[in-house]
């Protein structure tokens, strides 16, 4: 029988211990033997749970316990999630978590420690919920040169968006409907403004190239500046607005970005709605896989930590290699990287926007949307475009399109 430890009783925490309730036959099938949760760390008390004799306030308590095998970490936050990890890791006992905003930032030093201790520390959950794509970057498509991944991470911004094209509401009035069904947090930025799928995106990034890439590197835009007159425009195109975040390997290294795209209908990616997400992997001799599934919520998010969980038992004392390491990653030049852009401006900027961007745009007309001229431009570099963009005399906004 393996013992583990959970600390923190919150949605995904508790949620792990109820997968290993509800599936304990499976569990045990798929991991060899028993898993037994022998403590839950939290703060608080739960009387009246289930598993109330198991909750201990002090960390130590588990530390100290040689018959721990395996601790999932389900707190979120750095601190003091990242010390609690740390420490389990130098003393053997090998570590999994959803913790997102732990892994993009220390990731690469605590699968050292776990090398070093001959554990190991896995992170399936922090990236798409409970769609296992990191298992499935490291083993089933481990032989492939990986030349793309690009992904809808954020189920927030997503169903936002969603709601927004399909009931024709504006961005303020969804996100507060979101907030009040609590689908988004009362602190909503993470999502909104793209810093949760940045994490994801660096994790991804990351494994992708055997590396370290730091989410303050990578350009991040979030969704608040998406307008119903967007959604429009976008409607006439035939084509979706999403939060992607994209990774492409190129010559000089990795371009990295975050940020709402026009998405073509024919694009699998444009069917991905409401709280789902979905990561496309493009692997040279494979070419373009999806994985599609719940990006967020209690049993997803917790399926994908007893999976590694499993894992980590099943590979008792000995370290598994997850393909990240602490060299840093050679990011590229974004401003050479090359999209078309959807282009709003005043209807008095259309013939100077005709004269900056020259007889290649194509215009995009929108029966709900009057005093503008919208056009595509031909592709052109990020670093160009931002020149021309920024000489327009009344810009009203851009898309960059898949
Ligand atoms: N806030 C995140 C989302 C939760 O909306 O996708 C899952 O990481």
């Amino acid at each position: 029988m393996a013992k583990a430890a959970v600390l923190g009783y919150g949605t995904v925490g508790s949620g792990v211990v109820e997968v290993l309730d509800t599936n304990s036959a499976e569990v045990e099938k798929s991991a060899g033997e028993k898993i037994e949760v022998k403590y839950i760390l939290d703060l608080r008390d739960f009387p009246g749970d289930k598993h109330e004799k198991q909750i201990v306030h002090d960390i130590e308590v588990i530390l100290n316990d040689p018959e721990i095998d395996v601790i999932c970490e389900t707190m979120g936050g750095l601190e003091p999630a990242f010390t609690f990890e740390k420490r389990a890791l130098e003393k053997g006992i090998s570590v999994c978590t959803s913790n997102k905003e732990l892994v993009a930032v220390h990731g690469p030093e605590l699968v050292k420690i776990a090398k070093e201790h001959n554990c190991s520390y896995l992170f399936e959950a922090s990236v798409g919920g409970g769609i296992p794509v990191l298992r499935t970057l490291n083993t089933s498509l481990k032989h492939e040169k990986i030349d793309s991944i690009t992904g809808i991470l954020n189920g927030t911004t997503n169903y936002i968006l969603t709601k927004m094209d399909r009931e024709k509401i504006g961005f303020a009035t969804v996100l507060k409907e979101a907030q009040d069904k609590g689908y988004a947090e009362r602190k909503p930025e993470a999502d909104i403004e793209g810093y949760d799928a940045c994490r994801k995106t660096a994790i991804l990034a990351s494994l992708m190239s055997g590396q370290y890439v730091k989410y303050e590197d990578i350009e991040t835009e979030g969704i608040t500046k998406i307008t119903q007159e967007d959604f429009a425009y976008a409607r006439s195109l035939g084509m979706s607005i999403k939060l992607l975040g994209m990774i492409k390997k190129n010559n000089s290294g990795f371009f990295t970005m975050v940020s709402p795209f026009l998405i073509p209908s024919e694009n699998p990616l444009a069917f991905v709605n409401d709280v789902f997400n979905a990561i496309v992997v493009h692997g040279n001799m494979l070419g373009s896989t999806m994985y599609y599934g719940k990006g967020a919520g209690k049993e997803a998010t917790a399926s994908a930590v007893v999976a590694d969980l499993i894992d980590l038992v099943i590979h008792k004392g000995s370290h598994m290699d997850v393909n990240l390491t602490d060299a840093p990653a050679q990011l590229s030049d974004n401003g050479s990287y090359v999209h078309r852009f959807f282009v709003r401006v005043d209807e008095n900027s259309e013939e100077q926007a005709r004269e900056l961007f020259g007889s290649e745009i194509e215009v995009v007309e929108s029966k709900e949307v009057f005093g503008e001229f919208a056009f595509v431009t031909d592709l052109i570099s990020e670093k160009d475009f931002k020149a021309k963009y920024s000489q327009l005399e009344k810009p009203k906004g851009f898309l960059r399109e898949l």
